[in-house]
């Protein structure tokens, strides 16, 4: 084959190779880069100090984990043993991003060396939109569950409470009995509440609970609830919302129960020793965005997944049902909203929701 047709070749090659977004490096058995992408060099750590020509002979894990030893969850040494593709999602290659890594090994370049294609692809928000999904129809066929079996649990509920008042009321001061028909009150009296938890999640506004209201006026309201529990726990509040109205639509009382449940969540994650509550409310062009930070204990990144979902807890058998986040979830939702969340052990922890704006402001 004439030079000059292969160099064209070669030139038209590597352009399409250049054109892909996802990066693409080609690596020998000793992790070695031979060739690579321009996504590659683009994703790799600091990228400015590293000219093309330089990535040549570096090995994968200094230019792209920043690492002196291939990465723990490295299974480049596996498929070339077994001759097979393999693949494997990294939440560490790229700062809070899911990137799964797939590996073909043995390309065969020359006789003498086969070499291994590494390729990258960022799922982060394709895992978040699958996440999302399947959380919406868990909670749906959750919801309906639960509030079946808690409207059944309900009368027999307020039977029992109304018996063991009635009971109390009757009861003298030295009754035998007196303290153990307190307890079985009090026990009634957690039960309703977890009951109103239940409905709560599971209710579906009806369309007349659904009005205008000002948002920035109902975290007021909502925050004037938790000021003494907050003083209580040593927690230092700062505040920052606009000086006039913006208004969202939905229901007034659930939403401000998200925002008692965020800052009560943030209170328990800073009950030892203190520290700072923020709230923000920022308005964006057609939306607003409620930002709750703490600097509390944080959540471990294998825990974050799970947060929102129903009856999951840390705490302590009795002190927490798992029902605050997922009653949160819902309630954005039905609010045409979203609610994410960041956190990092030991630092602290923001909560962020993002509910549709009317357009009128005043
Ligand atoms: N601000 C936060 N800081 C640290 N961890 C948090 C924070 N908010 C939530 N979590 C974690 O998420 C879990 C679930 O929260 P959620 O509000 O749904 O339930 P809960 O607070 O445990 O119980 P309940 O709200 O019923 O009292 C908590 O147990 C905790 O592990
Ligand atoms: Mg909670």
């Amino acid at each position: 084959m004439d030079v000059e047709f292969v160099e064209h070749l070669k030139t038209q090659w590597l352009a399409m190779i250049d054109a892909l977004e996802d990066p693409l490096v080609l690596i020998d058995e000793n992790f070695n880069i031979r060739r690579q992408n321009l996504a590659y060099v683009e994703k790799a750590i600091n990228p400015t100090q590293l000219d093309l020509k330089e990535f040549k002979g570096k090995k994968c894990f200094e230019v792209y984990a920043g690492r002196n030893a291939p990465c723990p969850d490295c299974k480049v040494a596996n498929a070339r043993q077994q001759g097979q593709k393999t693949s494997w999602t990294s939440t560490e290659l790229f700062a809070g991003r899911d990137v799964e890594v797939r590996v073909l090994p043995n390309v065969d370049i020359d006789d003498s060396n086969a070499l291994i294609v590494v390729h990258y692809r960022d799922i982060t928000q394709q895992r978040a939109l699958h996440e999302s999904l399947a959380r919406a129809d868990k909670l749906a066929a959750l919801g309906k569950l639960a509030g079946g079996v808690a409207h059944e649990i309900n009368s027999p509920l307020a039977g029992i409470m109304a018996f063991a008042q009635m009971a109390l009321r009757e009861m003298s001061k030295d009754d035998p009995h007196l303290e153990d028909m307190k307890e079985i009150e009090a026990a009634a009296q957690k039960c309703k509440l977890i009951v109103e938890g239940l409905l709560g999640f599971a209710r579906q506004d009806s369309p007349e609970s659904v009005e205008p209201y000002d948002i920035v006026e109902n975290i007021q309201a909502t925050i004037r609830l938790a000021r003494a529990m907050l003083r209580k726990e040593k927690i230092e509040l700062r505040l920052d919302l606009p000086p006039k109205p913006v208004y969202i639509e939905g229901s007034k009382g659930r939403f401000s129960q998200v925002i008692l449940n965020l800052i009560t969540n943030a209170i328990y994650a800073m009950r030892d020793g203190g520290g700072e509550l923020e709230i923000v409310l920022t308005e964006l062009a057609d939306a607003v965005q409620i930002k709750v930070r703490d600097s509390g204990c944080g959540i471990p990144p294998h825990i974050q997944r799970k947060i929102f979902d129903p009856f999951f807890t840390t705490k302590p058998v009795g002190e927490g049902t798992g029902l605050g986040l997922a009653i949160s979830y819902s309630i954005v939702t039905q609010h045409r909203g979203t609610i994410s969340v960041q956190s990092s052990e030991g630092v602290g922890t923001t909560f962020n929701v993002t509910v549709p704006k009317l357009r009128f402001t005043s």
